[in-house]
């Protein structure tokens, strides 16, 4: 294993940024019942039986409480054309999604308007990871997916979805 002596973490960062990712908003209530979001791109599928997923959450982000004791969460996928959400969860202040369109599924998590799908999970588990907590959550519904183009990020920024390679 590598100690951290070895890996240099601008370097680190910057092999990272060469990953492409989609992006999402995680949503869940406060335990005061007010909807919060936070933009994450540490999001992945993990079990298709039972039907889990993964985000990691940052321990030093301003909203880890909010979202490290929820029991539920909504993970929005976001498409080409909401560039300014994702800017606007990646914020620091409370947001409490103010002039936001969205409704409730199952959990009560916010479901974002105009996503491309949107997935409403209790949390399952936590694990610890250094510097981030991984927060599994089992899909309790789904909603329904609309057929547009992604929001990509990769090295650093913000990208859209070329041809496919057989076009
Ligand atoms: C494109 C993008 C992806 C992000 N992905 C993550 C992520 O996967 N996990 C995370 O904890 N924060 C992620 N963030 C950061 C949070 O959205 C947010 O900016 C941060 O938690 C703000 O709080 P802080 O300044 O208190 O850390 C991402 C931000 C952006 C813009």
């Amino acid at each position: 294993m590598a100690s951290k002596d070895c890996v240099n973490e601008a370097t680190f960062r910057q092999a990272l940024s060469r990953f492409a990712t989609g992006i999402v908003v995680v949503t869940t209530q406060s335990v005061s019942g007010c909807p919060r979001a936070i933009t994450i791109n540490a999001f992945t599928s993990v079990s298709l039986n039972p039907p889990l997923v993964l985000f990691c959450l940052g321990k030093s982000a301003y909203q880890f409480g909010t979202f490290a004791e929820a029991p539920s969460f909504a993970v929005n996928v976001l498409s080409a054309d909401q560039q300014a959400l994702s800017d606007r969860f990646a914020q620091e202040a409370e947001d409490d999604l103010s002039e936001v369109s969205f409704r409730r599924l199952m959990t009560g998590s916010p479901i974002l308007s105009g996503c491309l799908t949107a997935l409403d999970c209790i949390t399952e588990k936590h694990f610890d990871a250094g510097d981030h907590l991984i927060v599994v959550g089992k899909v309790q519904a789904i909603d329904e997916p609309r057929d547009d183009e992604p929001l990509v990020y990769f090295e650093s920024g913000y990208r859209r979805l070329k041809l496919p390679l057989d076009s």
